[in-house]
């Protein structure tokens, strides 16, 4: 079975839009607006000139193909993914499935160190490998967080980025390979796509991606139109989480997005989940409930919204169960 969308694949339709790039290389409260604005608009961006050195890019990438061509028995040592571990085709625990494999790490060092033993053959140059992008797209995930409170004008601009930067935060590392969907690719022109991951929000604070230079995300702003993301090896894209919708009070949108899969080539991508310490609190700041002192969402742990989050698929709005009111 394939992850539903609400549309049925073959009637959905697929639009170029051109989708906000970032350049941190900018004037800094310049950088602030145009991140807030493509909050707003897409709760989605692509970011450049971004610091994270090639280096530790292309030493996590050289560990993820080298652990994903294994083969199936040995990569099976590192899993099942409950949650954290190799996965196969199952996403999550409600029977969502996609044309995918993964490793999923929380992004605790000792969790990781302990974890590369079934993981490679050489634990600890795996370890370091994550660690060390894990510690870089931290860095950067936690300077946009604050350039975002900047922009939105709330004085305390650490608020969203203390959860990330709290040895306590549950943040996790996903590194993910869709295989291409054709076994014998000899058409280049052929497009059969299928679904890799399913249309889905990621809950967490701020999600930053970095994919290989094959294309296969796509991200929705409407029911079932679908925007294809061009791929880009040297940028990272930024997908607002769901917490972060929750604590700008529903004003940045925690962006929908699927992969699909090349029929020719494999895609492979590193997804770095920012996500708060698991009793924290989540509350929009005062400053993002005036001007009418309508809070949308009744206050919640992050410990809360996961077991709630465990319980629906893949494709459910798991914000609306925190709902206080409905506009209309
Ligand atoms: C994810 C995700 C997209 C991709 O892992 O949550 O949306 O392109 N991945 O791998
Ligand atoms: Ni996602």
């Amino acid at each position: 079975m394939v992850v539903p969308s609400p549309t049925p694949l073959g009637t959905e339709k697929v639009r170029a839009v051109e989708l906000p790039v970032i350049d941190l290389y900018g004037q800094r409260s310049e950088v602030s607006k145009l991140i807030v604005k493509a909050c707003d608009k897409y709760g989605f961006f692509k970011v450049i000139n971004h610091g994270v050195p090639n280096h530790i890019v292309a030493k996590l990438e050289e560990e993820c193909l080298g652990f994903f061509a294994k083969t199936m028995p040995e990569k099976q040592k590192a899993g099942p993914a409950n949650p954290f571990g190799y996965g196969y085709k199952t996403i999550g625990f409600k029977g969502d499935m996609g044309e995918i494999e993964y490793l999923t790490l929380n992004t605790n060092p000792l969790f990781i160190a302990e974890r590369s033993k079934s993981i490679s053959d050489d634990p600890l140059k795996f370890s370091c490998a994550v660690s060390g992008y894990i510690e870089a797209v931290k860095g950067l995930a936690c300077e946009l967080l604050d350039l975002m409170a900047e922009g939105l004008l709330v004085p305390d601009t650490t608020v969203f980025s203390r959860m990330i930067r709290d040895v306590d935060s549950d943040s996790v590392i996903r590194l993910n390979h869709y295989p291409p969907s054709q076994v014998d690719c000899k058409d280049r022109d052929t497009s059969d796509s299928k679904i890799g991951i399913g249309e889905h929000s990621d809950p967490q604070i701020l999600t930053l991606l970095r994919s290989n230079d094959v294309g296969g995300l796509e991200i929705s702003i409407e029911d079932g139109v679908w925007i294809p993301v061009p791929p880009d090896p040297n940028s990272f894209y930024v997908n607002v989480g769901d917490m972060l919708q929750a604590m700008t009070n529903g004003r940045f949108v925690s962006v929908r997005h699927r992969a699909m899969t090349n029929s020719c080539k494999s895609r492979m991508s590193m997804g770095y989940f920012g996500g708060p310490p698991l009793q924290t609190r989540i509350t929009a700041p005062p400053e993002m409930i005036t001007p009418n002192g309508l809070s949308l969402y009744r206050p919640f742990t992050w410990a809360e919204y996961k077991k709630a989050a465990y319980s629906l698929r893949l494709g459910d709005s798991r914000l609306e169960l925190f709902r206080t009111c409905t506009e209309d």
